[in-house]
C-alpha cells in the first residue's frame, strides 16, 4: 500500500524549512538518517491542545545531539514556534509531535561528513478513548533480552531491537517489552520508562546512566513525587522482583503513566492497577493541568 495514500486530507509535515503536504513530504536517498540511522529524535505529547514539557525534551535534544556531534539545525525559539505551528496546522488536541535530526546528506561513507542537518517534524492525533482505557485498566508486558547499543542515553533513531521487542510483546498480546540486561536487571521500555512498588510501598525506578533513556515522564514524575513526599528510590530490579511487586507501571511523554498489571503471565500484586499508580497518575495529571494554565511555559 502506498503510505502517502492513507496521510489524511489536509496533514501538514515540516522538513527543512518548509511546511508541506504529509504525503508529498520527503527527504534524499542519501540523507544519512536513512542510510545509517545517523539521527535523534524526540517525541512530544499535545494534551487538550498544549504541547507538554516542551523545555524538557528540546534539553535532551540538544544533548543527544551534542553527544554525536551532531549540529541542531534551528536555534530554540523558531524551533519552538515551528512546532506550535506544526501542532496548530494539523489541528492536534490529543496527539503528539514527532522531530527528527539527521546529519543531513551525503555521499555514503561512514566517517562523519561537515553537512547541514535535516529536521523533519510530523504532528498527529492519537486514539485518546484508548489511552484513557489503558490508563484505567493496565496493560500487561513480557521481558525480553535487551539487545541495543551501550548508549541508550542519547535518543537515536536506530531502534531496531525496540521494535523487534514491542513485535514480540504485541505477539504475546502484551502491550509492552521490558528489556533485561546482562545482569539479568530490567533496564526500560521498548519505549517507555519501568517502575514498581515494592512491598514497602517504595517507587523504584532504575537509575539514570548510559543503560537506559533519561526519560522526560520520568523526571516530571520523580519530581513530582519527591514533592508529595513519596518514598522513591533510583535503582536497578530484576523482573523476579518485579512480579513480587505490590505494583508496576511505565511512563512516556505520549502514555503518561500507565499501570502493568502482569509480567511474563504472572499478575503483579492483586493483577489490577495499584493506589500508588493512581496517585502518580494523579499527580501527573497535576503537573499537566498547571503546565495548561501557564501555556507560555508549556
Ligand atoms: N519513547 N525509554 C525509551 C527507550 C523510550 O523510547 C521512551 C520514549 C522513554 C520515555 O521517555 P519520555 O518520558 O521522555 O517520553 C523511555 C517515545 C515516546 C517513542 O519512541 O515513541
Amino acid at each position: 500500500m502506498k503510505h502517502n495514500a492513507r496521510a489524511p486530507a489536509g496533514r501538514i509535515a515540516y522538513v527543512d524549512g518548509r511546511y508541506v503536504p504529509h504525503g508529498q513530504a520527503g527527504v534524499h536517498i542519501e540523507d544519512r538518517g536513512l542510510q545509517f540511522s545517523d539521527a535523534v529524535y524526540e517525541v512530544f505529547a499535545v494534551v487538550s491542545g498544549t504541547l507538554y514539557d516542551m523545555e524538557e525534551h528540546l534539553d535532551r535534544l540538544e544533548r543527544s545531539t551534542r553527544e554525536l556531534g551532531m549540529a541542531m539545525p534551528m536555534a530554540r525559539e523558531p524551533l519552538k514556534f515551528v512546532l506550535r505551528e506544526l501542532a496548530r496546522r494539523n489541528r492536534v488536541t490529543e496527539g503528539l509531535l514527532y522531530l527528527q535530526v539527521t546529519r543531513g546528506a551525503a555521499r555514503r561513507d561512514h566517517p562523519v561528513p561537515q553537512t547541514q542537518p535535516t529536521l523533519i517534524l510530523t504532528a498527529r492525533n492519537i486514539d485518546h478513548a484508548g489511552l484513557m482505557q489503558r490508563r484505567k485498566d493496565g496493560v500487561a508486558v513480557i521481558t525480553h533480552p535487551d539487545e541495543r547499543w551501550a548508549r541508550r542515553d542519547i535518543k537515536s533513531t536506530s531502534l531496531l531491537p525496540n521494535i523487534l521487542a514491542k513485535t514480540a510483546a504485541r505477539k504475546e498480546g502484551a502491550y509492552e517489552a521490558w528489556l533485561v540486561d546482562n545482569d539479568g536487571k530490567v533496564t526500560e521500555g521498548s519505549s517507555t520508562n519501568a517502575w514498581i512498588v515494592n512491598r514497602d510501598g517504595k517507587i523504584i525506578t532504575r537509575d539514570l546512566s548510559n543503560a537506559i533513556l533519561p526519560g522526560v515522564t520520568r523526571r516530571v514524575i520523580l519530581e513530582a513525587a519527591a514533592e508529595a513526599q513519596l518514598p522513591i528510590i533510583e535503582r536497578a530490579f530484576t523482573p523476579e522482583e518485579a512480579t513480587g511487586a505490590r505494583e508496576a507501571f511505565i511512563t512516556a511523554a505520549t502514555a503518561g503513566a500507565i499501570p502493568v498489571v502482569a509480567i511474563d503471565g504472572k499478575p503483579v500484586g492483586e493483577g489490577k492497577p495499584g493506589p500508588l499508580t493512581r496517585r502518580v497518575q494523579e499527580l501527573y495529571a497535576l503537573c499537566a493541568a498547571q503546565k495548561a494554565a501557564a501555556p507560555a511555559e508549556s
